[in-house]
């Protein structure tokens, strides 16, 4: 989950270009940050590293270099102090490390350095560079990476900078690295978006892959027998300035309004897409499977094949995969994932493709491991998404997944017109701000938020629940409308914020009463529906675009989630504890 990006070539302010590119990687870490310069003159290493946000801090105290190396970490193995940040250097000052992942059998490799090493942290990560500096004694600095990168057990990514040969090494097994070259100067990155400044051919690194970057020059190892492997440069359609805040505050809000112009791109050009998937599950056993966002709309999924097109599917979390154990060829697992990196989703996928079922990977990032994996790949086309909340990436899932539904029904047409119908009706609820801001003001102050919502929109309103909690640290839950009486409505006082999301068809009225029995105990009503109603204490419109209406509800959640994370003084972009893309277990 950590930010990684590396500089070696001929420009001497290696500092800043590591610094800078960091500063578009934090989405993935924040806990802390360390850039480590080669020193020119003294052929040795600088580190300067510091818990908490990169904010406004420099690295004009470090010296000039051609070869930097740099790291924003989410803690996985030590505490958030400045000694555990990364990089680390070695006794000699030879090397630096950062590193994305978990060495399981860490104990095992310190027992056999602990009396000639000094440990100044407490991570596995600097372990792993003292056995790399023991090694490095009689192996030039490559093979000393990668016999001790095969030592360690576990999904790692490891990246060490050689101040004595000008060089940097990495090698994956589990967690993303990106590369590319431009004239003299070598980058690599822990994702796409951060080289898109430098170019947008790029070279994604293969699990069990070692690569060695010099200035201007990569080449590529396969970890286990050290054989030159022939690289294979992607070119990635994404535009620098995609990637930028632009005229936006936040890119929260920035990916919000891009939804629209998204939705209309995907009604236009995965139409094709939806119908090679359709006919690829048709007479197989259909499951989906995702984490956190990804799995609120893989089950908005499983609800649309059984509504749209009489399916019978099951949506699982990628991390309670025990429903989708023993698949055979007769099933298909439709893995959804924005950054095609979570790792409880790769595991899940392995497990299904080793027992004998095909997986399409439906994924925001192209290149990445999900997408490579995948039997049948989908390119939602979201552009990156920055903000560690998922926001279009979820209306993009849903967008794919309404075409794939009425594909399967042979209506095609019917789901890219009502894509472009939502999408027209996007630009209405953002003339709306003034009406969700004064919404947010109110429910700042409640500590308790619930959502409900019943058929269609019970996914809805897990996803609702989930924006909020994520974003303004307040409680919200969201549950199905036809449980309240089984035990929630316990949880209603006066005064308790319940948003009700109830589209216009067979549910509405079922889920009306249920409004009416919160109100009843006191509960305050926001309303995000097609139609009015006298209950409502406060009434968010939506139009009403059948199942597309789902993308309206949505939109309205994520605006109020944004401004209560305003009112509250809050970054939406960066939450606390969180980071974009979950890669380690
Ligand atoms: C959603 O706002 C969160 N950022 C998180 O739940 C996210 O959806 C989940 O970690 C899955 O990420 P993925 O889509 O990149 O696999």
């Amino acid at each position: 989950m950590c930010g990684i990006f590396g500089y070696v070539g001929k420009l001497d302010k290696a500092g800043e270009i590591v610094l800078s590119g960091l500063k578009k990687l934090e989405y993935r870490g924040y806990d802390s940050w360390g850039v480590a310069v080669k020193s020119e003159t003294q052929n040795s290493i600088l580190v300067k590293k510091k818990t908490g946000k990169i904010n406004h801090a420099t690295v004009e105290d470090l010296p000039k270099s051609t070869l930097a190396l740099g790291h924003t970490r989410w803690a996985t193995h030590g505490a958030v102090i400045n000694e555990n940040a990364h990089p680390h250097t070695d006794c000699t000052k030879r090397f630096a490390i950062v590193h994305n992942g978990i060495i399981e059998n860490y104990q095992e490799i310190k027992k056999n350095l602990a009396q000639k090493h000094h440990f100044r942290s407490e991570t596995d990560t600097e372990i792993l560079l003292h056995l790399i500096e023991e090694l490095a004694i009689k192996l030039p600095g490559s093979e000393a990476v990668r016999k001790a990168f095969t030592r360690a057990r576990g999904l790692n990514a490891i990246v060490v900078l050689d101040a004595l040969e000008n060089k940097i090494y990495t090698a994956k097994t589990g967690s993303p690295i990106v590369l590319t070259v431009k004239g003299q100067n070598s980058y690599l990155a822990s994702d796409s978006a951060s080289l898109l400044a430098f170019s947008n051919e790029l070279l994604f690194l293969n699990d069990g892959e070692m690569a060695i970057l010099s200035s201007g020059k990569i080449t590529l190892q396969n970890i286990a027998d050290g054989k030159t492997l022939l690289p294979h440069f992607q070119k990635v359609d994404w535009k620098f300035e995609e990637s930028e805040m632009g005229k936006y505050p936040h890119f929260m809000i920035k990916e919000i309004e891009e939804q629209p112009k998204i939705l209309l791109n995907i009604s236009a050009n995965l139409a094709e897409s939806a119908e090679k998937i359709a006919a690829f599950i048709k007479n197989k056993n259909v499951y989906f499977s995702g984490c956190g966002t990804a799995y609120f709309a893989a089950l908005a999924g499983s609800y649309y094949l059984m509504s749209l097109a009489k399916k019978r599917s099951l949506a699982v979390y990628a991390n309670e995969p025990i429903l989708v154990k023993n698949l055979t060829d007769d099933d298909v697992l439709l893995a959804l994932s924005q950054s095609g990196e979570t790792i409880d989703l790769i595991e899940t996928v392995k497990m299904v493709q080793a027992e004998g079922a095909k997986v399409v990977g439906v994924v925001n990032v192209l290149g990445s491991t999900l997408f490579r994996m995948a039997n049948e790949k989908v390119l939602l086309g979201a552009g990156p998404e920055i903000c560690v909340l998922a926001t279009k990436s979820f209306t993009a899932k849903l967008g794919f997944l309404t075409l794939l539904s009425y594909a399967l029904s042979g209506n095609l047409k019917v789901g890219q017109r009502l894509l472009a119908q939502a999408a027209e009706a996007l630009d209405t609820i953002f003339s709306q701000k003034q009406k969700i801001k004064a919404l947010a003001k109110k429910l700042v102050k409640k500590q308790h938020i619930f959502v409900i919502g019943r058929g269609l929109s019970y996914p809805m309103a897990l996803e609702s629940a989930l924006k909020i909690k994520e974003v303004t640290y307040l409680h919200a839950e969201g549950f199905a409308a036809g449980e309240l009486k089984h035990g929630v409505i316990a949880l209603i006082e006066k005064g308790t914020p319940c948003v009700v999301l109830a589209l216009n068809d067979e549910n509405y009225e079922s889920t009306i009463a249920s409004a009416m029995e919160l109100k009843a105990r006191g509960g305050y009503i926001v309303g995000i529906s097609p139609k009015n109603n006298e209950i409502f204490d406060d009434y968010l419109p939506t139009s009403d675009v059948g199942v597309a209406t789902n993308i309206l509800q949505i939109a309205w959640a994520q605006l109020l989630s944004y401004y209560m994370a305003l009112e509250l003084k809050l970054d939406p972009d960066k939450p606390r504890n969180l980071a974009k893309s979950v890669t380690v277990k």
